[in-house]
């Protein structure tokens, strides 16, 4: 593709951060974007309909005949324009590739259904590495850039989070050891770190439900509004995925830091922050859950 034109392919576009994405690069101007948003239900993507550069396909990403069928018919679409873009070779080249679709999933690690948690790996890592996989000749062409949208909770040991946490851990790792086997093919990889977002994201974990086992149950209401992290600062989604685009166009690499916080959250992970602030605050969160709560509180401060 030219240099005043460029290809993006996002995942998960029905809501949140993946349709601020869509109307983000889609409104960008130099360069000029062709935007294929895709996601598992196309009736949700009629909400772009006014905008005549971004192109809709179905996309499941835990399905590889889905992904298959997708990348296909991206491919057919950008082989059929490249040469209005300006590509006189027509050489099928997908320069960005955004790993947006992803889930979430809260739960004390004593109730984890494992086949609830698979169904979060399948979506947040294999989904990843599934439509990479696909579009890597695309992206090898153009010399293009697979970008995934990570989370600060892939660093952070947080009550109820850990099938989240360890699947977006998974999925960095996954990225960052993808940077070095594609540095060589000209392929570049960019980790989105992101902090507390505006979206729907949370909201949907609002109906987390404990089991009837559960050794949490007397404290199933805190244990909900934990899921949604209320009072936590948010960053609204716009400005947000602003950046995100700023920092794809511009060829970031590695891992980058955004959201409400970013520059606090990096600075715990990096270990510049005194190591009892970083343990001791989700140590306080979930004695917070527990206080006032007898027996529990009673035994987790060693009075039961
Ligand atoms: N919001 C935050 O504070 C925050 C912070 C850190 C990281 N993130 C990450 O940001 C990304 C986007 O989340 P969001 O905040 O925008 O939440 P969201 O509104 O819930 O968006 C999630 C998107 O992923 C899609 N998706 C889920 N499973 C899929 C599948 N199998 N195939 C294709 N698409 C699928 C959803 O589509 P459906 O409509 O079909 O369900 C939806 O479009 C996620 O990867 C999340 O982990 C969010």
């Amino acid at each position: 593709m030219s240099p005043t034109h460029k290809t993006v392919l996002i995942t998960g576009c029905s809501t949140g951060i993946g349709a601020s994405l869509v109307r983000t690069f889609a409104s960008h101007i130099n360069p000029k974007t062709t935007v294929y948003a895709t996601a598992r239900n196309l009736s949700s993507l009629k909400q772009f309909a006014d905008l005549p550069n971004v192109h809709c396909f179905a996309l499941d990403v835990t399905s590889t005949v889905s992904v298959q069928a997708c990348v296909e018919a991206v491919e057919k679409h950008i082989l059929s324009t490249s040469k209005e873009h300006g590509n006189e070779n027509g050489s099928g080249g997908l320069d960005y590739v955004i790993n947006n679709a992803g889930m979430g999933y809260d739960m004390p690690v004593l109730d984890i259904d494992i086949e609830e948690a698979k169904k979060v790996y399948e979506t947040n890592v294999w989904g990843v590495l599934r439509v990479v996989q696909g579009v890597s000749g695309m992206l090898v062409k153009a010399h293009g850039t697979v970008v995934v949208v990570g989370t600060a909770f892939a660093w952070m040991s947080w009550p109820f989070k850990a099938v989240y946490s360890t699947s977006k851990a998974s999925t960095t790792l996954l990225a960052e050891t993808l940077r070095l086997e594609l540095a060589p093919l000209g392929v570049n990889v960019l980790t989105i770190a992101t902090t507390g977002i505006a979206s729907n994201f949370l909201g949907k974990l609002a109906d987390s439900k404990l089991p009837p086992t559960s050794l949490y149950r007397e404290i199933e209401t805190q244990f909900r509004s934990s899921a949604v992290m209320s009072g936590t600062e948010l960053m609204a989604t716009d400005k947000y995925t602003a950046q995100v685009v700023e920092d794809v166009l511009g060829g970031k690499k590695g891992i980058v830091w955004r959201g409400a916080s970013a520059f606090a959250a990096r600075l715990a992970v990096a270990g510049w922050l005194p190591q009892w602030v970083v343990v001791s605050t989700p140590f306080f969160f979930i004695c917070f859950l527990f206080l006032g709560y007898g027996t529990f509180g009673g035994l987790l401060l060693g009075k039961g």
